[in-house]
Formats: structure tokens, C-alpha cells, sequence
């Protein structure tokens, strides 16, 4: 949400950063922007409505400038509309502080309203510009601008990572952080900071993470100073190495991000077990949780918190976590969860799901807990993100970059984790300890079977792609599954598309059904299946068109359904992930049909960082 990149370097950074802002773009791309200083130290201004691209338009093609230092900003709105003077970098009034900003300034009014009284001019409408005043505010009675910097830190309330580029101290970068993410690369003859390894990688591996109540001062001879704002002490932090490379953030020979994603799902599923899954030995084992082995024993209770898609993952591992390990389970949105007065025992494990790791309420809900002796574990993909630092242990998703705002690949990988968690903490004490195992073993070679699929999923994206109604449905481990497909479609290819487990299609929402409202039944072998018949029988009765997606070799679908893509013969747990990429291919291929933006829908961004 929002993506912010600052370089200061010995040469020209100028192409650098616009490559590292298009890579920033799934962050938030109704605007973009950079600052930046000329050889005589005097700052410049470039933004522009849209994607990044029309920025570097704007600019002058590769007439990009040649300044050694510069910052730049791509915008997912919270305050105010998407337009050239709401984008990011906002500045004092003599254009001598610029600043780009990721989160909420949560007190902006009341710090406006302070800085109007001291003469200060407003031109926009949202909460960053009183970053800049504020700085400026300060530099009239401080040493310095570090100094000025601080105390203006001090005063603002909320969420932010903030990037200030200065023509009063030309040879640095001032950043800081506050429940935003913030990283520090450090290159050969530059320095980078970013919301986002993303932005990175491309230029070097070697990173610093900056925590809560940090700033740091980066200087062009490389050297750079960390402190904490909050008890102003100096900080030190050691240089950790990224471990994915800038391929893996490319898009290869794919068109679109979220296809090659998509693709990505087999490899996914691989990762996520490697080293974790011995079919020989028939063992589980997850080094991330060996530090909290003694404490998981007394656990009689885990609450799932995440948003979107990582929750149904999560409830996904809600089934099977009960299943295999016997401990009840119960998933939260997390937006929710902050909120409610529930209570809480020490025998309560609480497990965050989230690809982005910075996803502000999933963040807010580990916060929570923090004085409640409830043990936090992670799933949670992006390595070195905020919840991998703030949880007792966890257990990473190894996914991958993901860079399509619809989260794909993450979704099996945080499928696949839990139910490692839930075959972990069942001890071998299940009958499914051993099947499982041995399906997790091939489960990659049957999502690549469907994915082999892909021209005939496309085909019934075609047929279906005009349809503005849309329904999913599915029992038992199929349900979590029809969500995810249900959710993508809407956010995708922006159709109204409702999840509903099978069952309570009669109690209200089977009104809706009609011939232009068809249904995605996950049909896939199951005790249940005859259920999920009856389910779809009611919606023929209503001559509801019906998708189904069934195990292969089976029938007696063909006569209930219009349509059926059938997927390989799987356990019953994990034939509805198989389902789950058959419906994340299809809504990816409708929004290709309708033309749409498919890595970046409209209105939406990746990693949440606002609550
Ligand atoms: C849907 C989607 C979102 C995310 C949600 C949580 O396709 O991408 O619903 O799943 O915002 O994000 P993370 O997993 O980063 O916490």
C-alpha cells in the first residue's frame, strides 16, 4: 500500500529509481512521483495521475534526470483523490523539504491546524503534507535537519514509513518508521531505502531492517546511522542477505503477473514441504516452531487471524488443524478480531497468515495479544517482514515474491503450512498422518495436471465471461476453496461473485438464483459429495447454470452440471485446493477477456498497511 524508494548514490540514480518504483507499483499505482536534487542542490518535483509509466511520459521518455539523489512515491489513495497534487512528494513551502509517506498520519488535523497558525500553507488534501511543514516547522530551532527530522517524528501519531530528501543537507536521506515497513539496502557506491526488498533487489542483496520508532540517516559516502526516536538512542543492526532473486520478481515470458503466479503453484507446494516433509521416515518437521515445542504441548486452543485470502487459508487450516490435531480452532478476520473483548489463556496459541507480513490489521491483532501470555507463531511468506519479527516462532511459506495484487501462489503455500502445523501437532496420532504425507508428496505433479488444463478453463471463461453474477459454492474442505475462487473472480475480473458453504444456499441466498446467475459447485470426492449433489440439484430446479469441478473418472456430474473441469484423484483434503486453481485460473482468464488491469484491479493494492 503505497510503495516508497529513495537512492543516493556516487552516479546517476534516476533510471534506478523509476525501475524500482515499477517494481513498487503493485503497492498502489493511482499516482506517482519523485524529487529530486540537481547539481547546484536544488530540489525538483515530477508527478503524475496514473501508473508509473505515465510519470516517466511526463518527465521526458529517457530524459530521465541525472541526479545522484532522489526519492520517489507510488500512491494507493487514503487521503484525498487520486490527482497531480494529492501525489506524493509533498513539500514545505520553499521547496526546500520533500517527503514520500506510506500509511496514515493519524493527528494531521490538529497538526495542520498548528501549522496554519504559524503561517503554513496547505494545497492538498491529505495527511503527508504536514510532514513536510512539520520538518521545516522545526528546522527554525533545531542544530540541524536530523535534529528537525526528529522532533517532528515525535509528533506525529499513526502509521507511517516516511522518506525525506533534503537541499539543506544534500549528502543524505533521512527515513523512519512506524508500523510501515521500511529496509535499507546497501549497494556498492549507494544506498537504497524502500517499503520493499522488491524495490531492491535488483541493485544489491545486502539489507537492513528498520523496526518501529526507528530513523535512519543514509549518507552518500555509504555510511548510515540508525536510531530510536522514542528513547533517542543510536541502534545498530546487523546486514542480513535477501534470499530470492531478482528473477524470481520478474515476469518472464508471462503476460501477466498473476498467470505466472498461478504457474508458480506446483513449484509452491514443493517448497513449502522441502526439508519440512520425510515420507520415508514418516515425519513432519518444522525447525521454526522447535522453540516453542515444550510450550505448543499445553496448547488447547489456536485463533487464526488474516484478511482476505490468507483467512481462508486459514480456515482452510481451521478443518484441518481440528482434524488431524484434535485442537479446537477458530479463524478471526483481523480487522475484527482488534476490536472484540474476548478472553484469552495462556493456553491459547494465536497463528497470523499473511503473504505480505505487513498487512496492518493482521499486525494490530499480534499486537493485542502482546501482554496476554499467548504464544504468536507466523505463516507468513515475506521473509524479514514485521510479523516474522514481532511472533515467538512460525513457520515461513517460501512462496516466492508475489507481485500480482491478488494474492495466487501464496494462498497453497499457507494452505500447505497449516496443514503441516496440523499434522506437527497431531504427534502421528491421526490415520491421515501417513496419507497425507505421501499426497503432499505428489500433490505438485497434480496441480501441474491442471494447470495442463489451461486452454479449457480459458474456453469456459469465454462462455461465462459476461455473466454479472456469479455464485461458489462447497462443503467441508471445498468451502474455504469456494471463497477463494469466489473472491478472486470479484476482485479480478470485477463480477459479483458470492462463497456460501452448499448447505446454506436454501437459507437465503438460493433466492438469487436464476438462469443468468450460475454457480461454481467444488464437487470433488468427499464423504459429503451426495450433500453438495443435493445442493446442486436445488440450483438446476431454479435452472441456475452450473460449473462443476469434480475428480476425474467421476460420471454421474456430467448429468447435473453444464459444465465440468475435472482435476486428479486427490484426499479428500486437498482435492479442493486442486479445485482452488482451477477458479483462480478461470477469474484470471475472464479478466483477461474483459480487458481488464489483472495484476492491479482497480481500487485495490497489495500488502494492506492501513488499517
Ligand atoms: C486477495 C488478496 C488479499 C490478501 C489480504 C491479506 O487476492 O490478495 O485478500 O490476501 O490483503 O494479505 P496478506 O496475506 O499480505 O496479509
Amino acid at each position: 500500500m503505497c510503495g516508497i524508494v529513495g537512492i543516493l548514490g556516487r552516479g546517476p540514480v534516476a533510471d534506478q529509481l523509476v525501475d524500482s518504483l515499477k517494481r513498487l507499483e503493485y503497492r498502489g499505482y493511482d499516482s506517482a512521483g519523485l524529487a529530486y536534487l540537481d547539481g547546484s542542490n536544488t530540489l525538483h518535483l515530477d508527478k503524475q495521475v496514473g501508473r508509473v509509466q505515465a510519470l516517466i511520459d511526463e518527465i521526458g521518455g529517457d530524459q530521465l534526470p541525472t541526479s545522484t539523489s532522489a526519492i520517489g512515491h507510488t500512491r494507493w489513495a487514503t487521503h484525498g483523490t487520486p490527482t497531480i497534487a494529492n501525489a506524493h512528494p509533498h513539500t514545505n513551502t520553499d521547496k526546500t523539504i520533500m517527503a514520500v509517506h506510506n500509511g496514515i498520519i493519524e493527528n494531521y488535523v490538529e497538526l495542520r491546524e498548528h501549522l496554519q497558525r504559524q503561517g503554513y500553507q496547505f494545497v492538498t488534501e491529505t495527511d503527508t503534507e504536514v510532514i513536510p511543514h512539520l520538518i521545516d516547522f522545526y528546522t527554525r530551532t533545531s542544530q540541524n535537519f536530523s535534529e528537525a527530522f526528529e522532533q517532528a517524528l515525535n509528533q506525529l501519531r499513526g502509521a507511517y514509513a516516511i522518506l525525506a530528501i533534503t537541499s539543506k543537507d544534500p549528502d543524505a536521506l533521512y527515513a523512519a518508521r512506524l508500523s510501515s515497513p521500511m529496509v535499507v539496502g546497501v549497494g556498492e557506491g549507494e544506498l537504497i531505502v524502500a517499503s520493499d526488498p522488491a524495490a531492491i533487489l535488483e541493485h544489491t542483496k545486502q539489507v537492513v531492517y528498520i523496526n518501529d520508532y526507528e530513523f535512519v540517516c543514509v549518507r552518500r559516502d555509504g555510511t548510515y546511522d540508525i536510531k530510536n526516536f522514542k528513547d533517542a538512542r543510536p541502534v545498530n543492526h546487523e546486514v542480513e542477505t535477501l534470499d530470492y532473486d531478482a528473477a524470481q520478481a520478474s515476469m518472464g515470458d508471462f503476460p501477466h503477473f498473476m498467470l505466472k503466479e498461478i504457474h508458480e503453484i506446483p513449484q509452491t507446494i514443493r517448497s513449502a514441504t522441502l526439508g519440512r516433509v520425510r515420507v520415508e521416515s514418516g515425519t513432519v518437521k518444522l525447525g521454526g516452531l522447535e522453540s516453542v515445542a515444550e510450550q505448543l504441548k499445553y496448547i488447547d486452543r489456536i485463533v487464526i487471524v488474516a484478511c482476505g485470502t490468507a483467512s481462508y487459508a486459514g480456515l482452510y487450516g481451521e478443518y484441518l488443524i481440528e482434524e488431524l490435531a484434535g485442537i479446537p480452532v477458530e479463524v478471526q478476520q483481523a480487522s475484527e478480531f482488534k476490536y472484540r473483548k474476548e478472553p484469552f489463556s495462556r493456553s491459547t496459541a494465536l497463528i497470523a497468515v499473511s503473504q505480505s507480513g505487513e498487512t496492518a490489521d493482521t499486525i494490530a491483532a499480534l499486537k493485542k495479544v502482546e501482554d496476554y501470555g499467548v504464544l504468536r507463531l507466523g505463516v507468513v511468506n515475506a521473509v524479514g517482514s514485521t510479523m516474522t519479527r514481532m511472533t515467538d516462532a512460525g513457520v515461513y511459506c517460501h512462496a516466492g515474491p508475489e507481485q500480482a495484487v491478488a494474492s495466487t501462489k501464496a494462498f497453497f503455500a499457507q494452505s500447505i503450512v497449516l496443514m503441516l502445523i496440523g499434522l506437527y501437532l497431531s504427534n502421528g496420532q491421526t490415520d491421515l498422518y501417513k496419507p497425507l504425507l505421501e499426497e503432499l508428496n505428489v500433490l505438485p505433479q497434480k496441480a501441474e495436471q491442471v494447470l495442463a488444463q489451461a486452454e479449457q478453463i480459458k474456453a469456459l471463461a469465454q462462455k461465462y465471461k459476461d455473466y454479472e453474477d456469479f455464485m461458489y459454492i462447497g462443503r467441508g474442505y471445498a468451502f474455504p476453496c469456494a471463497l477463494e475462487g469466489a473472491l478472486k473472480h470479484k476482485e479480478c475480473a470485477l463480477v459479483h461473485s458470492e462463497g456460501y458453504p452448499a448447505g446454506e444456499l436454501k437459507h437465503g441466498p438460493l433466492a438469487l438464483i436464476d438462469e443468468r446467475f450460475p454457480t461454481f459447485a467444488v464437487a470433488t470426492d468427499s464423504a459429503i459429495l451426495d450433500k453438495t449433489y443435493g445442493s446442486i440439484e436445488e440450483i438446476r430446479a431454479r435452472k441456475g447454470p452450473v460449473i462443476a469441478i469434480a475428480t476425474e473418472g467421476n460420471e454421474e456430474i456430467t448429468h447435473l452440471a453444464d459444465d465440468v473441469i475435472y482435476v486428479p484423484h486427490a484426499t479428500e483434503q486437498t482435492a479442493p485446493l486442486l479445485a482452488a486453481i482451477v477458479m483462480q485460473l478461470f477469474s484470471y482468464y475472464v479478466a483477461v477477456e474483459k480487458d481488464l488491469s489483472v495484476d492491479r484491479p482497480r481500487n485495490l493494492a497489495k500488502s494492506v498497511t492501513v488499517e
